[in-house]
């Protein structure tokens, strides 16, 4: 399958590409497009046969539900039933915006889009040319992170055209998206309400407007027995290639670390890449260092943690080693990505530093 790659500029966005796209879905095609978090792969959710093709293409396991994508309030009625007057609020002061919420489904969403589950996730993204395609493809869109499955998340066209290109319609061009790390996942079926992923919308930010919500606790153990309440969060997912290890503790310490394990993969042939903040990136004299920001700037962290790993994917690096960052706001979202892809490798830089100098 050839696909076809149009760019779109978001500012005066041209219709002609967004009708063709919608001509694509509705005809039980798939187009990744570009949305505030992560760039989107695309069916009509209400086909079945269209929603597995997604699977197909990602290489997803079946039982991973996929995200139905919506443009409008009016829209979530044919979805979702018993929608409690909290979710009300939560999209009043949300939506638009990087929040999933799960309701109980109606008879129209197949079990295909939901993983066999009776529940459905549904998100109204903050994106000009999503919501246009949504409307322009039916009003339904399922749409999982345009990557293949267990790879970090797409945040340019480009990423979505090295994972999934010859095997899906269309490619929307947006530009590099705006966040950079998945919605936050907010179960609404329960109560209080608990967040199954933690995205740009914080818990503090929801208890604001709808008071108590509790976190699924296998996101606050780095070791849990017990399976996520988020299918997809159980597996090892967002990874690169290279085997990453977060080091964490006082800065000094922690570059110190991160120096010495470098420097003995180097002499031991390979190829090594490291993380860190603006204030320390200048400071290392060994590896491929790359910036992801300034330590305190969560936001701008969040927009390059996936492109990082891509990068260092790209030029055949077999180590990684990163920083650990603030989890403050969008914080918490970025420390549980990079922990997943570290396959919660973790090192504590006090502990390490102490451990090797008894051993001399
Ligand atoms: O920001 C986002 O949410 C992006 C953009 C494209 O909108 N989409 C995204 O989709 O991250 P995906 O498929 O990569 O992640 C969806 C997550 C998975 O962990 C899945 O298991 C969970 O949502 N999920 C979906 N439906 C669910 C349900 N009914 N119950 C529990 N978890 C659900
Ligand atoms: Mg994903």
């Amino acid at each position: 399958m050839k696909t076809i790659i149009e760019q779109i500029d978001i500012r005066q966005m041209n219709m002609d590409i967004i009708r063709r796209a919608g001509e694509i879905l509705r005809a039980g095609g798939l187009t990744a497009f570009p949305t505030e978090t992560v760039y989107g792969l695309g069916a009509d959710a209400l086909n079945e046969l269209a929603a597995k093709k997604i699977y197909a293409a990602k290489g997803r396991p079946s039982d991973n539900p996929l995200i139905v994508h919506i443009a409008d309030m009016e829209a979530l009625g044919r979805i979702a039933e018993d929608v409690p007057e909290q979710a009300k609020a939560a999209a009043d002061a949300f939506w638009p915006g990087p929040l999933t919420m799960i309701f109980k489904k109606t008879e129209a969403v197949p079990l295909g889009t939901t993983g066999g589950l009776d529940t459905v996730a549904v998100r109204m993204p903050d994106h000009e040319a999503a919501r246009e395609l949504i409307r322009a493809g039916g009003g339904y869109i399922a749409a999982p992170s345009a990557n293949t499955s267990g790879r970090p998340s797409p945040t340019t066209a480009q990423h979505v055209e090295e994972d999934l290109a010859g095997r899906i319609d269309m490619i929307v061009d947006g530009g590099a998206v705006e966040i950079g790390v998945e919605s936050t996942i907010l179960d609404m079926t329960v109560e209080p309400p608990m967040i199954l992923r933690p995205g740009a919308v914080t818990r503090e930010m929801l208890e604001e407007v709808i008071g108590e919500v509790a976190v699924d606790k296998t996101l606050l153990d780095s070791v849990s027995h017990t399976a996520p309440k988020a299918p997809g969060m159980k597996y090892r997912h967002y990874a690169p290639k290279a085997e990453l290890t977060v080091v964490e503790g006082e800065t000094d310490q922690v570059m110190c670390v991160i120096d010495r394990l470098a420097r003995e993969k180097i002499a031991g042939g390979f190829k090594v890449g490291i993380i860190a903040a603006e204030d320390t990136a200048g400071r290392y004299g060994t590896g491929e260092v790359k910036c992801i920001g300034a330590r305190g700037d969560e936001a701008a962290i969040a927009s390059h943690l996936y492109g990082i790993l891509r990068d260092f994917d790209s030029i055949g690096t077999d180590y990684i080693y990163s920083e650990a960052f603030g989890r403050e706001g969008i914080g918490t979202a970025v420390m549980n990505r990079l922990l997943k892809a570290a396959g919660q490798r973790v090192i504590d830089a006090g502990d390490f530093t102490g451990r090797r100098e008894k051993n001399v």
